[in-house]
């Protein structure tokens, strides 16, 4: 496994951050760990400093942790699995909030009384499981389509004028080489993407009683789109097939690309006109829809959530930091400097937020409250495995889309079997754990 060496070294990095706990008599020292690179590091450095200065008492260490998705989740199952009481705090993906919680790796927040009917509901639902909250939402990320408004004027409606747009702007003379790159390596991303086509043309993952329903015939469609339409058509690059979100971003942001599909940090430095150069040349809208019956424009719901792990020893000093990093001033801040979306409705009122973020307020909110969250299950990291390996067959062309489609239901639908999660899905994923239930095995 690729990343196995650069795992191990961050490791040791915490072993030996966490021998250096008590400097001083009566200070407790934390450990946040959480993706900073660039305007995001200075962020987050600026706001932990503030904290530390309203807490003499506290001093919090930052340890940065890879900004890949399924990077960061293996290198925190490793952490929690060896039960490494450091980092105290954890950058959860909107996806892991269960699975930690299952594993007894995460903290039940309950006892701190936290003030959930304050956030998106959405996102207070990815984190609750078994009727317990275990994380704070710390930013909402929604999957949104950047276009090239000096080839693009208007916004597409439909994937077919999507399609279009992008031909004829690839085929004037100096017209971009790609018509649209987004996050097609075999990780977490691809799954966000094939969310947003899923929905386009009406198909989901689970239907509302936890049923897989992946290979019907509106998901293929989906996933035949995808490989025919972008790909065979070379409307999107083959080396798609190994980007994540960074990538896309160079590509579009170099000037190489009509449209991307991404999240709404990379706003903030594609307008920056000293790296960009798209930088005044750009729109962000919503994904389109197929224009096919029952599908709808929809967005992936990504984003963080803060949690204390299970193994720390200074719970009440990490759950004070972060009730201070998801307080209205900090994700206020968070939306100026990094563009990224507050969980707070009330938030998309305040006259600050428009000049923060990219589209209107209102605009942001909606598609916070319209966007499709994955799976909220313990096992969503091995369902998600799955389906990343049939779509990359399929959009590599070793499987057709109905037959990959048909191999991830059979897949998934064992997995629900063998880790007895099928009475829970079909139940509201809040509801307390029947006493039967056993905590889902572990493949990692
Ligand atoms: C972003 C999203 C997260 C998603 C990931 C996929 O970090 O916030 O929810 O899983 O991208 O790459």
């Amino acid at each position: 496994m690729t990343v196995w060496r650069p795992l191990l070294s961050l490791l040791g990095a915490a072993v030996i951050v966490g021998c250096a706990r008590t400097n001083k008599a009566h200070e407790t020292v934390l450990t946040f760990s959480g993706s900073a690179l660039g305007a995001e590091g200075t962020l987050v450095a600026k706001q932990l400093k503030r904290f530390m200065q309203l807490h003499p008492d506290i001093r919090v260490e930052l340890q940065r942790t890879p900004d890949d998705a399924s990077q960061r989740h293996q290198l925190y199952v490793q952490w929690l699995n060896a039960r490494v009481g450091n980092p105290d705090i954890l950058q959860l993906d909107a996806i892991w909030t269960p699975e930690f919680a299952a594993a007894g790796w995460v903290l039940p927040l309950t006892r701190f009384s936290p003030a959930s009917s304050e956030f998106f509901p959405a996102t207070i639902a990815a984190n609750t499981w078994a009727g317990q909250l275990y994380a704070l939402p710390w930013f909402a990320d929604v999957g949104l389509l950047y276009r090239r408004t000096d080839f693009v004027p208007k916004e597409p409606r439909s994937l077919g004028e999507l399609v279009t747009d992008a031909r004829q702007a690839m085929a004037r003379a100096a017209g971009p080489r790609f018509g649209i790159v987004w996050q097609g390596a075999r990780y977490e991303g691809l799954i966000t993407g094939f969310v947003e086509y899923l929905g386009a043309f009406g198909g989901k993952i689970l239907d509302d009683s936890g049923r897989v329903v992946v290979n019907r015939p509106e998901a293929v469609r989906a996933l035949q789109f995808m490989r025919d339409e972008l790909y065979s058509w070379h409307i999107a690059p083959l080396d798609v097939l190994t980007w994540h979100e960074e990538e896309a971003r160079y590509a579009f942001q170099n000037g190489t690309a009509v449209f991307m599909r991404n999240w709404p940090y990379a706003v903030g430095a594609m307008s920056d006109k000293t790296q960009s150069r798209v930088a005044g040349k750009f729109a962000v809208s919503p994904m389109p829809a197929s224009g096919e019956p029952n599908g709808h424009s929809t967005a992936a719901l990504g984003g963080s959530q803060l949690a204390i792990n299970a193994y720390s020893e200074s719970p009440d000093a990490a759950y004070r930091l972060i009730e201070y990093l998801t307080a209205p001033d900090q994700m206020l801040e968070r939306a100026q400097a990094v563009g990224q979306y507050p969980t707070r409705p009330a938030l998309y009122r305040d006259s600050r937020l428009r000049n923060a973020i990219a589209i209107p307020p209102d605009d942001a909110r909606r598609a916070i409250e319209s966007a499709t969250p994955r799976p909220v299950t313990p096992i969503y990291t091995e369902l998600s495995e799955i389906l990343q390996i049939e779509l990359h067959r399929a959009l590599v062309r070793q499987a057709e889309p109905q037959d990959a489609l048909n191999s991830a239901a059979e897949r998934i639908n064992a997995l629900i079997e063998r880790t007895g999660m099928r009475k829970l899905m079909s139940a509201p994923h809040n509801a307390p754990v029947p006493a039967a239930t056993s905590t889902p095995s572990r493949t990692e």
